[in-house]
């Protein structure tokens, strides 16, 4: 018996070396940690149960029959992250690089098969090479499993891709199809195909940080949803965003105990509102004054950042709140912003995450750049995203609601369930200076006239009263106000329901 305990320890050591003590010592000497560190951090204390360790790749070709690592580059199984089941994958690089293997694939699918039966979040830690190479079309074959069950479990379950080392050729497209993709500066690289390839292909000559890295993505593609400054930060932040999503499509987000009183007014908000109405000012304040403890975790901070996108809570339950920035380009729609919040939108209705949404939005952005790039099937995702949800809408606007983004931004005609406005809001077809110069073209060369015209528009129509009379707007609220509101609302609409008519699914302008 003594000697089968032995055999089993001695296994499991050979699978815990992984790649080797060298190889060990070059991931840690470029600043990354080991797929096992990276989970011991991911995840609670003595809470990983490992799949698979002993499996190993079936591939003779090339020399391969003599280079086998037990768990062939891929760490997965399961555990807790603050006692709540999650299922992980993660890379080994120190193993032929982390490539995938079809054995390496099909402990993926496991973990990937067991989390969507069992209802539960799945993280994966990417950090690798792409195909193995001497696979060949096996690790093709194994690739695309991986993808179809991407694609199964998306909206049934949250998907979390972290990339934290090279990321290159197939291993780009899973990460792609789940929910978040976050990056760790300066040691990730995110592409189709690296800089070498580039050179021959295109004869353009980049860096890895150009092609991929994590300021690249996080700020001017949008693939990643955000980038952290090393191995241990961007796995403490996946701890804090798990705790507000539910596990699956099944089950509500846990209740999160909290200290801030449901009521509590925020006088502050009442100077919010610049006197000029062309100032900017932080929405961010707004959003964190109303959640809970002001403890918010913002999805894509530096991309489209003319909209915010962030996970918080109100009375110890998760919101998502949408809200245009007018700190940035005066809080426009654009082609990124609309994206971005298009796909928090989904995220949030996919998972019966209730929406707050604070409107100071002076319409779509024009421009030969934007109509060109697109900006109208673009736009219309956000559209489309706010009309097709029916979670929960409360619709707060703060001051403007121009055009075509008033109602875009969860209006009352879009099914928003409770839409307020402070008593600073514009709700109007456009600013007062393009609407006169439109209606009172004539007077152009008269500028008395024009000031005077200017005047009786932003009279009849800057304000919120002639939308509220209509019944567009619920109720003209104080500022100080706000998070009480919005809190009463909520309540209210715990027992919504509401469906949209039967379809096998829809067709969002893509
Ligand atoms: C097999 C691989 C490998 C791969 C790396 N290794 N990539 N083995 N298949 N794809 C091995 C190396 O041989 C080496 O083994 C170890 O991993 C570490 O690699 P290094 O090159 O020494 O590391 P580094 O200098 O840090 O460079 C990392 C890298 C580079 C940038 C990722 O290895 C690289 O360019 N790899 C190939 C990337 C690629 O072209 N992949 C195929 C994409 S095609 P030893 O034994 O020396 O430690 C693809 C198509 C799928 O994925 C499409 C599906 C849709």
């Amino acid at each position: 018996m003594k000697h089968i305990l032995e055999e089993l320890e001695n296994r499991r050591a050979a699978a815990m070396a992984g790649g080797g003590a060298a190889r060990t010592d070059k991931q840690h000497a470029k600043g990354k940690l080991t797929a096992r560190e990276r989970l011991s951090i991911l995840l609670d204390d003595d809470s990983f149960e490992e799949y698979d360790m002993f499996v190993e790749h079936r591939c003779h070709d090339f020399g391969m029959s003599e280079k086998t690592v037990p768990g062939d580059g891929v760490v997965t199984g399961q555990g807790t992250i603050n006692g709540r089941l999650v299922y992980v994958f993660a890379k080994d690089f120190t193993v032929m690089g982390g490539s995938l293997s079809l054995a390496h694939a099909e402990k993926i699918c496991k973990v990937q098969d067991m989390a969507l039966k069992n209802g539960a979040p799945i993280i994966g830690l990417f950090d690798a090479g792409g195909a193995r190479i001497q696979e060949g079309v096996d690790a093709l074959g194994g690739y695309a499993e991986v993808f179809q069950r991407n694609v199964l479990a998306s909206g049934v379950i949250p998907q979390i891709s972290v990339i934290m080392g090279p990321c290159a050729g197939g291993d780009v497209y899973s990460p792609a199809m789940t929910d978040f993709i976050f990056m760790v500066r300066d040691t990730s690289y995110l592409y189709v195909t690296g800089p070498d390839v580039v050179k021959t292909v295109t004869n353009e000559v980049v860096t890895h940080e150009e092609l991929g890295g994590a300021k690249m993505h996080a700020k001017v593609s949008g693939v990643a949803e955000g980038a952290f400054d090393n191995d241990f930060e961007a796995l403490s932040q996946i701890r804090r965003l798990i705790n507000f999503l539910p596990a699956s499509n099944r089950e509500e987000a846990p209740d999160w105990p909290s200290f801030d009183e449901a009521e509590r007014q925020v006088p502050v908000l009442d100077t919010l509102i610049p006197a000029n109405p062309n100032m900017p000012y932080d929405m961010k304040e707004l959003v964190r004054a109303v959640a809970d403890e002001g403890d918010i975790f913002e999805i894509m901070p530096e991309y489209g950042a003319n909209i915010i996108t962030a996970f918080g809570r109100l009375e110890g339950k998760t919101v998502g709140f949408v809200a245009n920035q007018p700190m940035v380009l005066a809080g426009v729609l654009d082609i990124d912003a609309s994206k971005k919040a298009a796909r928090f939108v989904r995220f949030c209705d996919a998972f019966e995450i209730p929406l707050v949404t604070f409107v100071d939005v002076p319409g779509f952005l024009p421009g030969t750049r934007q109509e060109a790039g697109g900006l109208i099937k673009h736009g219309a995702k956000l559209l489309f995203a706010y009309a097709e949800a029916t979670v929960p809408k409360i619709t707060v606007i703060t001051r403007k609601a121009y055009g075509g983004a008033y109602d875009v931004m969860a209006s009352k005609h879009l099914r928003g369930d409770v839409n307020y406005a402070w008593p600073s809001a514009e709700i109007a077809v456009m600013g007062a200076k393009g609407a006169v110069e439109i209606i009172f073209r004539a007077e152009a060369g008269d500028p008395d006239k024009i000031a005077k015209r200017t005047k009786e528009y932003e009279d009849n129509f800057a304000n919120p009263f002639i939308a509220a009379k209509r019944g567009y707007i619920d109720d003209v609220i104080m500022p100080h106000s706000t998070r009480k509101r919005v809190v009463r609302a909520l309540r209210t609409l715990r027992n919504k329901e509401l469906s949209n008519p039967w379809k096998k699914h829809d067709n969002i302008p893509l």
